[in-house]
């Protein structure tokens, strides 16, 4: 494979009757992009490369949505997952040892003073919902403090700390006692336009919500963040928030969740994105994605004073910790450690990000480009001035599909191009999706 290589104009005949077929089939609600004509029908992927039905190859710069940040099919956790099959491929929420192993891989990662504990689950979602119930059991608290634009998962009970309107309309009364506060974002910031305004403010805000007996908030069990928002478009929160944050919790006997479902395992250029800070040490961690190489496997892990406060088999199900993605897990973590996967996604995120600010300079309708790691983003807006977004990610990403490159719309207001490719990627393939980006943001400004 050597992508990008658009065989036949996208989508190809094959493409065509199978997503004809899919239509009839597969209700819209149940994939992401919706029936829109960037639905790529998938036969094959390797490293950061994807080939499609009709033989056209494509990069993948979302990478599973960040679930495969060795890459498509990396060979070392392809064999892990097959020895694996051949042995016991699911053991309920019993012991093994593989599932022992990883415990004991992820915890020492995650590091920190206090002893901890996982908790497994299959989904994101599912880990973040294990976090909000384990910290109302360890502190009796009921209520949640979520960040504007934030994505922590679909299920019932992670969506009240969606940012986006669109995906809670249509399904009445969500779990009670979800808080939205504004993220630090420092290119649009309530509180100034500084980073140091920024988290100034932000902390500010929230502290006067804890500490004033009539905000309208009540008890607060814990605040939950995205160290880098992803879906909200690739905002690394201003270094200096989250120990701010972390401090400001400490001050009130409030918890600290981080979500690191798409920031973790090496993405940012750490193994999880909280790590960028000296000392700060979250209370519950929440992972999944690139946990397990891309098998479905999510984890929460939170001091042990926490997780021991909920009784015994309340945090499981049948597909928690299965042993196909205890194995798929143990072997991706080895390929991140071995191949330096942190300090390769520092290094061509720098690369990449430099790129980006060339185009910022060829094409006015760039507000700002930024990211941590190899996540990255490119933010749209009709005056650099107003800083007025412009909402054109999903048509630019639909373009991009046509020309071999895969994109993720995102943003608060749809107007960011965010990109995330797998870690392995080279410098020749962030080249040409940068060479296909500056080709889009051309036709886009000629269209007008
Ligand atoms: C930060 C974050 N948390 C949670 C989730 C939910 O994960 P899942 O889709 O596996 O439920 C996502 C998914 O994109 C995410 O980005």
């Amino acid at each position: 494979m050597k992508a990008p290589q658009m065989r036949v104009p996208h989508p190809g005949p094959k493409t065509r009757e199978q997503l004809e077929r899919l239509g009839r089939y597969e209700a819209k609600a149940g994939l992401s992009s919706g029936m829109t004509p960037d639905t790529v029908m998938i036969e094959r992927a390797l490293g950061a490369e994807v080939e499609d039905v009709d033989g056209n190859v494509f990069l993948d710069f979302v990478s599973g949505f960040g679930s495969l940040n060795a890459g498509h099919c990396h060979p070392r956790v392809v064999e892990a997952v097959r020895e694996q099959a051949g042995k016991l491929h699911q053991a309920m929420s019993l012991g093994s040892k593989v599932r022992l192993d990883l415990e004991e891989k992820v915890i020492s990662l995650v590091g920190g003073a206090a002893p901890k504990k996982i908790l497994f689950g299959a989904s994101g979602g599912e880990a973040v919902e294990t976090a909000i119930k384990l910290a109302r059991r360890a502190t009796g608290r009921q209520e949640i403090v979520g960040f504007t634009g934030g994505f922590h998962g679909r299920s019932l009970g992670a969506l009240p700390f969606m940012g986006r309107k669109s995906q809670r309309e249509g399904l009445g009364a969500l779990v009670p006692g979800a808080h939205h506060v504004p993220y630090p974002y420092p290119y649009r910031n309530p509180f100034g336009r500084s980073p140091n305004d920024c988290v100034e403010g932000t902390i500010a805000y929230i502290e006067e919500f804890l500490k004033n007996p009539a905000s309208g908030w009540g008890e607060v069990a814990a605040i939950m963040i995205e160290p880098v928002q992803g879906n909200g478009g690739m905002i690394p929160a201003p270094l200096g928030f989250l120990r701010a944050l972390r401090e400001l919790c400490d001050r009130y006997g409030v918890l600290f969740i981080c979500d690191e479902v798409m920031s973790g395992f090496a993405r940012t250029g750490r193994m999880f994105a909280y790590q960028h800070e000296e000392g700060v040490e979250p209370d519950l961690v929440v992972m999944g994605k690139s946990l397990s190489g891309g098998l479905p496997l999510s984890a929460c892990v939170a001091k042990s004073e926490i997780a021991d406060a909920s009784p015994p088999g309340s945090e499981t199900g049948t597909y928690a910790g299965n042993v196909l993605s205890c194995a798929a897990g143990l072997a991706s973590i080895a390929v991140y450690e071995d191949e330096n996967l942190a300090d390769r996604a520092e290094r061509m995120g720098g690369y990449f990000l430099e790129r980006l600010g060339e185009l910022a300079e060829r094409h006015p309708v760039v507000g700002e480009v930024r990211g941590r790691g190899l996540m990255l983003a490119a933010e749209l807006v009709s005056d650099r001035q107003t800083r007025e977004p412009l909402p054109i990610a999903k048509e630019a990403s639909e373009m991009a599909v046509k020309k071999g490159l895969f994109l993720y719309p995102g943003g608060h207001y749809k107007n960011v191009l965010a990109f995330m490719p797998p870690i392995v990627t080279d410098e020749a393939q962030i080249e040409a999706a940068v060479g296909i980006v500056d080709e889009i943001l051309l036709e886009l400004s000629e269209k007008g």
